[in-house]
């Protein structure tokens, strides 16, 4: 199908409304996003929009009205809250969407089998018109492929979209660039599923006490019950990975400047005036006390960040969860798949070949003060975790587990590792949970102890290093290395050879530390070379 583009003129939006009439889809400006748009009240044609966008058919749509009046003029509601009429009449037209129990009229398809529908009067001009136009009411969800960022401007929805929608209209970039605020009032006490530029203070501010649901900042788990179906997928990702990092602004500086250090490929989304002071490429998203322009400005710097060649890694800065700020957070860090790094910790990564003497070092940093994870450790535990297991039985065979469900490591390792391809489909399964841990023990299991030493053979490998503050690593003569694992793990010395063939060498080691530990003598020299980089790198 051939994608009409049309302008924002009387005769185009009639255009549109027509389309829309027919049961096709148009791609509409809004002040918040641009939104995929289709008759709400036609299950045939709201359809059309899950195919197009490839959005799960569990995720409900909001529908768009022109006037107050629309709610009873099309009887969308069983029930109009008093608390619903108060925020409509304060804040509509706005980016402001609230949920109320549904009546019969609204199709399966738009509240994806929910007893609610989530209704919202957009403030832009030519929404409302093509609304009008249309003598209905409109579903309408962000007009970009599911999971990738929200388009504020009608060159993304043709990037995205071009050819699956009979036509966008061309309204010029959004003015707010984040999505509404969505509400639910279907429940007791009125509660935010995702907050926008209408803030909880705002809302308070007219029906006193509200909820923010846990799902807005947190990860919440896989399988729990989730008001808002939207809020359980990834989102809003560009290709590269992207990791969200809280803290001031002269840690983040420092932090991405020594990521850039041993890594080309990290760029940062920042403020303006830490641009200046960072040395890999970044892209700013405003002022850092002006959080209308960072929304404005969010969801095409992530769409930016794929046009910047070699990008792999991208660290965005975002220290506050308050007022607009919760909008950028909760976008930001589905963005992240929550990976977020805490500034005001210093997670301290160690690595090295086996045998190279880390295990000495770590008991140096913990005598010191530091927590110690011990992310072998922690990886043998991912495992142990009943979603990974069915995900690895998925991805391998039932054979790697017994008859009670529990892993067989021997057969999950025959499988895992032979070939590179399985050995990635390991990782790729085991590593976001493995990380999810690490980050878990790091920040609330440590006890309130800043000072934590990741210690990971794998550290690069895992990708790991990228959450370090600092890494540091550990290298040793390949004969002492041969000697202590020989005695250490009672090997032959065949054994001992194939293990240390499988070891990366030093300079894969060095090229992406920040300090390197020599240990080729004493017990005692070891020590001190450790206790002269922890007393560096203590906060
Ligand atoms: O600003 C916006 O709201 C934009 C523009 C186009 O209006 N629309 C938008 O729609 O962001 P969408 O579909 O991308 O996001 C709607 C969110 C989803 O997270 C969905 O799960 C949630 O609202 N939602 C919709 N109906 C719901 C309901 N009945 N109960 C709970 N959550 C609902
Ligand atoms: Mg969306």
């Amino acid at each position: 199908m051939n994608t009409l583009y049309l302008g924002n003129n009387e005769k185009d939006i009639e255009t549109a409304a027509n389309i829309i009439a027919n049961g096709g889809l148009v791609a509409m400006p809004t002040e918040t996003v641009y939104g995929l748009s289709a008759n709400a009240l036609s299950g045939k044609a709201v359809e059309k929009i899950f195919l197009a966008k490839g959005r799960p058919m569990d995720n409900p749509l909001i529908v768009h009205i022109a006037e107050i009046d629309d709610i009873e003029k099309f009887n969308l509601v069983s029930e109009f809250p008093e608390k619903a009429r108060l925020l409509a009449e304060k804040f509509w037209p706005g980016p402001l969407t609230i949920i109320m129990k549904k009546s019969d009229v609204i199709p399966v398809e738009v509240s994806a089998g929910l007893d609610t529908v989530a209704i919202r009067l957009p403030s832009h001009k030519t929404a409302r018109e093509l609304i009008k136009k249309s003598n209905t009411v409109l579903a309408a969800p962000s007009a970009n492929r599911s999971g990738s960022p929200s388009p504020t401007s009608a060159q993304h929805v043709m990037n995205d979209l071009s050819d699956r929608i009979d036509a966008v209209i061309d309204g010029g970039e959004c003015a707010v660039g984040v999505e509404s605020t969505v509400i639910t009032l279907a429940a007791d006490v009125p509660r935010i599923l995702r907050p926008g530029y209408i803030t909880l203070e705002d809302i308070e501010s007219v029906i006193g006490h509200t909820e923010v649901d846990n799902a807005v900042l947190m990860q919440i788990e896989k399988n729990a019950k989730v008001s808002s179906p939207g809020m359980k997928y990834k989102h809003y990702s560009p290709k590269a990975k992207v990791i969200l990092v809280k803290g001031e602004s002269k840690r983040f500086v420092d932090f991405v400047n020594r990521k850039y250090e041993h890594d080309k490929t990290v760029c940062a989304i920042c403020y303006d005036n830490e641009k200046k002071y960072l040395n890999s490429k970044c892209i700013t998203i405003g002022s850092e006390s002006n959080y209308i322009e960072q929304a404005h400005n969010l969801f095409s710097s992530l769409r930016d960040v794929d046009t910047m060649d070699d990008v792999k890694t991208v660290y965005a800065h975002c220290p506050k969860t308050d007022g607009i700020s919760m909008a950028l957070y909760n976008r930001l860090i589905r963005a992240a798949a929550f990976e977020v790094i805490d500034l005001s910790f210093n997670i301290v990564g160690l690595t090295g070949p086996t045998g190279s003497g880390k295990s000495e070092v770590a008991k140096v940093f913990k005598e010191l003060g530091f927590y110690v994870i011990d992310a072998d450790k922690t990886a043998r535990d991912a495992v142990k975790d009943r979603e990974v297991l069915d995900e690895l039985a998925k991805a391998f065979s039932n054979e790697i587990l017994d008859e009670n469900g529990n892993l067989l490591r021997k057969k999950l390792a025959e499988f895992a590792f032979s070939t590179q391809e399985n050995t990635e489909k390991l990782n790729s399964i085991t590593h976001p949970k493995i990380m999810s841990m690490i980050f878990d023990e790091a920040y609330k299991k440590s006890n309130g102890n800043k000072n934590i030493l990741l210690d990971a053979p794998t550290l690069f490998e895992a990708g790991a290093d990228k959450i370090c503050t600092t890494v540091i690593c550990v290298l040793s003569d390949s004969d002492k290395r041969k000697e202590r694992i020989i005695s250490r793990d009672n090997l032959s010395e065949k054994d001992a050879d194939i293990r240390q063939s499988a070891q990366k060498d030093d300079k894969f080691f060095t090229s992406k530390s920040d300090f390197v530990i020599h240990n080729n003598s004493s017990l005692d020299d070891l020590k001190s070379q450790a206790e002269k980089i922890i007393r560096k790198v203590t906060i």
